[in-house]
């Protein structure tokens, strides 16, 4: 009796035999962490609906960027929570803005460790949309359209002011149009021609983001993103999204949500051959930390299949609130 003659279980006998045949590793090298920073001193306040994921001053923030390197986290995601906000975002690309600072502070204790600017300015305007906007009133409702062309001279002000404060890569985050273009021209015209763009290409108006909105304090004041962020039904649009950043110079592109977008990783990863960021979002993050605290859930078996499962649709890095926590992990493995 020799059937089956294939079999599978052949290959999975063994720890060192599963080892050899795995298609996919996933690496500290891989991560980036998100921070968010804040004024005051002695700030260190963990946001309700993110546990684990803190406000940090500029002083506290020392001990945690320690944390981070001394782990081997390549990179950090910063955003900023300013002290006060109006109508253009204005604290977005003043030359002392929180961003700025803490990127400073950072680059000055750790020269090697990647700053990555979030560049958008729903944290720092009033109203909580990403750019400016025009409001008018209809059927007694405050009502706005958020300006495309206007709001792309803001952004090239924010992101050349992350630059000049030490910023190593620009990750404009707005999804208005052709602000890829006016980015690079606008870094490259202050000097900046080295510093790379990541795009966050692909990004969904989404409910994934609602613990962030908390965290950075940045929930629309009317309206909601989906005339610039896009439609979670439609995939070919995503391609064109990417292919016009890539025409307009990005150096990585961005799918963000990223679990219920994996279709998408694995077609932008097919279709260009640019470095992919995949962003595990807040919401991904609270959902898992809400089961595991509930002891529903194996928190450390299931984040590791989530961020492998990014990694296997073809994502090379991925922005995580888990990044310290995986880097923990890999270590206690080896
Ligand atoms: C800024 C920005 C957002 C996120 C990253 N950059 C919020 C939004 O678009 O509403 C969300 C990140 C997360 O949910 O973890 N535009």
């Amino acid at each position: 009796m020799t059937f089956p003659i294939v079999r599978h279980r052949r290959l999975r006998q063994s720890a060192a035999i599963r080892g050899m045949v795995r298609e996919t590793v996933l690496t500290v090298d891989d991560l980036i962490q998100p921070i968010f920073v804040t004024y005051g001193s002695g700030v260190r306040n963990e946001i309700s609906s993110m546990p684990g994921v803190f406000h940090f001053s500029l002083d506290t923030l020392e001990q945690e960027v320690k944390e981070i390197v001394d782990l081997g986290i390549p990179a950090v995601l910063l955003f900023g929570i300013p002290e006060s906000k109006d109508s253009v975002g204005t604290p977005a690309f003043i030359d002392n803005g929180i961003v700025q600072e803490a990127t400073r502070k950072i680059k000055s204790l750790y020269p090697d460790l990647l700053v990555v600017a979030d560049t958008c300015l729903c944290e720092f305007t009033d109203h909580g949309h990403c750019g400016m906007v025009h409001t008018f009133e209809r059927d007694g409702h405050v009502c706005g359209d958020v300006l495309n062309d206007e709001s792309l001279e803001l952004l090239v002000r924010t992101a050349v002011s992350q630059a000049k404060a030490g910023a190593d890569i620009i990750a404009p985050s707005n999804m208005m149009d052709g602000f890829v273009q006016a980015i690079r021209s606008g870094l490259d015209e202050a000097g900046f021609n080295y510093i790379p763009i990541m795009s966050y290409s692909v990004k969904y108006a989404s409910a994934f983001y609602g613990p962030f909105r908390e965290a950075a304090d940045s929930a629309p004041q009317f309206g909601d993103r989906k005339t610039y962020q896009m439609d979670p039904a439609n995939a070919r649009e995503a391609l064109r999204e990417a292919e016009s950043d890539v025409l307009e110079g990005a150096d990585m592109l961005m799918v963000k949500p990223a679990l219920a977008f994996m279709d998408i990783i694995r077609m932008l990863r097919d279709q260009f051959d640019l470095p992919l960021v995949a962003y595990n979002v807040s919401g991904e993050y609270s959902m898992v930390k809400a089961a595991a605290q509930n002891g529903w859930i194996n928190e450390r078996a299931i984040v590791m299949e989530m961020l492998l499962g990014m990694k296997r649709a073809g994502a090379d890095i991925i922005i995580t609130y888990f990044a310290k926590d995986v880097a923990r992990w890999l270590r206690s493995d080896r």
